[in-house]
């Protein structure tokens, strides 16, 4: 699998590229947290299903690839938009530690939990249902904060990073997993086609809801660079900010600190 690896430090971008331009066709951003909330309700039971056979299976290796970056903090851990708990059974089962779930749909995490009912993690693992945006927690009470595929449905993504500033330890870490847009442009141009025209076939026909794979496809191409990713989150207080490719550029993966 490839890898690229890239610092931010000191990172200087034009206040054009910051967090809050989203490409039309989209929701309104005051529309959409009601928005994405009703899709993922919609979809929950088949979720993790058009993941796996939509990813080839390799949502496992990059959820993996994040929890890897906590090795070591022993918790307690807080999962952001942890919509069905595939990553907080991750972090528990490469280190069993606490881990508290957030997300805004109790749906997905009502499903999770059913789903690990008779799971070993599951007594790791406390559910909250919240908003990304404004944490229902005091400061400095996580070591390492994570989330994976959530940030793309935040409308201010940026809002979210200070909050994740605020309940973070001191020497805590912030980890991100998110879709990117591969460079390389054959398969660029092959990457766009599988998004636009596969994924909404594939997952419209698996959840009955292809709106949210129309919507899928157009919230990732409408997503910022991972430089501009990175600005933001230097911007509300992290360091050491660097981001990582996998797959040829399909996803990355930021760690940020909180000194
Ligand atoms: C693509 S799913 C990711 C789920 C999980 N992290 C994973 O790796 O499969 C995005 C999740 O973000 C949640 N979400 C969207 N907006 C949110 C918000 N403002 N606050 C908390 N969760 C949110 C959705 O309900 C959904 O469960």
């Amino acid at each position: 699998m490839i890898a690229e690896i890239y610092f931010c430090k000191g990172l200087v971008l034009p206040a054009a590229c910051l967090l809050t331009s989203f490409a039309s066709m989209l929701p309104e951003l005051s529309q959409k947290k009601r928005f994405v909330r009703q899709k993922f309700s919609r979809v929950t039971r088949r979720y993790d299903l058009v993941n796996t056979l939509g990813s080839f299976g390799l949502d496992h290796w990059w959820r993996y690839r994040l929890v890897q970056k906590i090795g070591s903090y022993t918790g307690p851990i807080l999962d952001l938009c942890a919509g069905t708990l595939t990553l907080a059974k991750e972090i528990v089962r490469q280190r069993p530690r606490p881990v508290i779930a957030l997300d805004i749909t109790l749906e997905m995490l009502a499903y999770g939990k059913f789903r690990l009912a008779s799971h070993p993690a599951t007594s790791f693992i406390f559910l909250v249902q919240g908003d990304a945006e404004n944490l229902p927690f005091p400061k400095e009470i996580f070591s390492a904060v994570t989330v994976a595929f959530g940030i793309r449905n935040l409308p201010h993504p940026d809002r979210c990073f200070t909050e994740v500033f605020r309940v973070l330890k001191p020497g805590g870490k912030f980890v991100i997993l998110e879709f990117s847009r591969p460079k390389t442009p054959i398969f660029a141009s092959l990457y766009r086609f599988y998004l636009f025209h596969f994924m909404p076939l594939l997952g419209g026909s698996l959840t009955g809801d292809r709106e949210a794979y129309e919507y899928l496809a157009r919230s990732i191409e409408s997503f910022p660079s991972p430089r501009e990713i990175c600005y933001s989150l230097e911007a509300a207080g992290f360091r050491e900010v660097n981001f990582e490719n996998l797959t040829f550029g399909v996803v990355s993966i930021y760690q940020a600190s909180k000194i």
